[in-house]
């Protein structure tokens, strides 16, 4: 039986290795997260000195209670360290289960090496298959923005019934596709629709992925 908790342990130790003194450091969120940020700040207890950029409140709120330093207005980082939901073998990700996608690729945009960690559900050979992409849009003209989700071929359903508000005050909409032929494509698609702030693709930003595979530890660079 898979033991997914030590699977994201495993990747996020392995992720700890690539954090050296003077670094900045996005710092992603979600449940594989939590394991590099719990090994980061006993890293910063030994003496490490890094500063961390939370790529959500949630992962500020822990991380200050850890003592990692944060700094919110960086201007560079040097690596990021985040999960996803799923991966194909091009790299691309499909993130936002836990809805912190806006902040998590403004960071990731702005790093210099991105490293995604993995448990062992989340590669895809593709996205040809039933896909859920969540999507950021603004809560002005929600029935709007929803519909034009839909053109581009999808069912939507707005996450808690429109409730759920992220961290920059918005909405996300959880949009289910049969299949994804270009992920690449569908990203510009979606971002082109106005009321649409960011959208769960996140293609062409990972350079490393770590994952667990086989009760090991694989890896894809890009
Ligand atoms: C947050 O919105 C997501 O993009 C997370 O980064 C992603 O869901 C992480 O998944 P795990 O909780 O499985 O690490």
């Amino acid at each position: 039986m898979q033991d997914l908790e030590a699977e994201k342990k495993l990747v996020a130790v392995e992720a700890l290795k690539l954090i050296k003194d003077g670094m900045s450091v996005g710092l992603g969120t979600g449940s594989t997260v939590k394991y590099f940020l719990e090994g980061l700040a006993a890293l910063v207890q030994d003496g490490l000195e890094i500063t961390g950029i939370p790529t959500s409140r949630q992962t500020e709120q822990v991380a200050r209670k850890l003592g990692i330093p944060l700094d919110l207005d960086i201007n560079h980082v040097d690596v990021d360290v985040d999960g996803t939901d799923a991966f194909d073998l091009h790299g691309t990700l499909i993130k936002g289960g836990g809805g912190a996608l806006f902040r998590e690729k403004v960071v990731a945009y702005n790093s210099s090496y991105v490293v995604i960690i993995a448990d062992s559900t989340k590669l895809r050979q593709d996205f040809h298959g039933e896909t859920l992409i969540p999507v950021e849009i603004l809560p002005f003209g929600k029935n709007m923005t929803v519909r034009n989700l839909e053109r581009l071929g999808c069912n939507v359903a707005l996450r808690h019934e429109g409730k759920f508000i992220t961290d920059g005050g918005n909405i996300i909409a959880d949009c289910t596709f049969a299949g994804v032929d270009d992920p690449g494509i569908l990203e510009k698609k979606m971002k082109a629709i106005p009321g649409v702030i960011e959208a769960g693709i996140f293609n062409g930003i990972a350079n490393l992925l770590i994952f667990a595979k086989d009760k090991s530890i694989a890896r894809m660079t890009f």
